[in-house]
């Protein structure tokens, strides 16, 4: 037995579901470049997760993973089949806003929840240079006129990830973005489980021992081939997790192994798991825990 009683998954809130992993860029701290899953999610393992929501205290669902979401097959028609089954669910989205064409951005203020804007650069070379395949201008005007349509309707991010070529620039960022969108989060590159290797001076700083809350009970991840994920920083299909075809999210997320890996953090073992020794998400006076990184977390404001 043990503190959550073999039963995690009355705790999960989340769901995170990655739809597809195809994308238009190739961003310089992004993996999703390496993968080779399933381009798009199928249908099957879509609806069976969607059904299986019903029997959860899921209240939010965030459909993407690594890849751009707007490049998700019949996309629209999809979050309205999910508004359809589950309407009290909210539905949060991240996106490159490269394909942000008004009519898409007119769909998705009638259909989601919040919307986080990947946006690193601070002009047209520093984004150019990070996010490779993707023009500054266009995606620009295309989060602009989504924020002239919006008019408050849904909840707003700006997503900076934080690394050399930007870091001197945090400030004029912030307040270039800071009175356009509700919320604008500034958050160090992870070296994605060590793939980036030392790519950024502060990737040589490793995990702390403590346990990664949201991940163990907060949040369940399924890749684009149903298999469940440990953790959203895992570009890798987790193996040994099981698939959404084979077993209720519920088994999953309660199963013996990933309460093994539960026992692991919670006890201070977590480096004995060689992706979560390699992480670096939460390294001390880093991420989330140096203020000056982190402008505003979530979506309060
Ligand atoms: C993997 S992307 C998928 C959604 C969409 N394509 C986009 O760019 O927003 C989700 C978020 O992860 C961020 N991201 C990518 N690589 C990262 C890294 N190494 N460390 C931290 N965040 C990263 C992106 O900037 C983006 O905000
Ligand atoms: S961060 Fe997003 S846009 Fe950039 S390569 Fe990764 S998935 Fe594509």
């Amino acid at each position: 037995m043990n503190l959550w009683n073999n039963n995690a998954f009355q705790y999960v809130k989340h769901l995170q579901m990655e739809l597809t992993t195809e994308c238009n860029g190739h961003c310089i701290m992004c993996t999703q470049d390496t993968l080779n899953r399933t381009k798009h999610m199928s249908d099957k393992n879509f609806a069976k997760i969607i059904e299986e929501v019903k029997d959860s205290n899921i209240d939010t669902i965030f459909p993407y993973g690594f890849g751009e979401p707007l490049m998700t097959e019949n996309f629209i028609r999809k979050l309205k089949y999910i508004k359809h089954e589950l309407p009290h669910i909210k539905i949060i989205l991240s996106t490159n806003a490269s394909l942000l064409t008004t009519n898409m951005s007119k769909k998705l203020i009638s259909l989601i929840d919040g919307i986080s804007f990947s946006m690193d650069g601070y002009d047209q070379k520093s984004y150019e240079h990070i996010r490779l395949g993707l023009r500054y201008k266009h995606v620009t005007k295309n989060i602009l006129n989504f924020l002239k349509l919006n008019k408050n309707t849904i909840e707003t991010k700006i997503y900076i990830t934080v690394q050399s070529i930007n870091r001197h620039k945090l400030t004029d960022m912030l307040n270039y973005w800071r009175n356009k969108v509700d919320v604008v989060t500034t958050m160090d590159t992870d070296s994605r489980c060590d793939s980036l290797k030392d790519k950024e001076p502060h990737f040589r700083n490793r995990a702390t021992r403590y346990p990664c809350f949201y991940t163990l009970f907060g949040k369940i991840i399924f890749d684009s081939d149903g298999n469940l994920k440990l953790c959203d920083q895992h570009y890798e299909t987790d193996k040994g997790l099981g698939n959404i075809q084979t077993n209720t999210m519920k088994e999953l997320y309660n199963s013996k192994i990933f309460n093994k890996l539960r026992e692991l953090h919670m006890t201070g073992r977590k480096p004995n798991i060689k992706k979560c020794r390699e992480c670096t998400t939460f390294y001390k006076n880093g991420g989330f825990d140096n203020p000056e990184f982190v402008y505003s977390y979530g979506w309060e404001k």
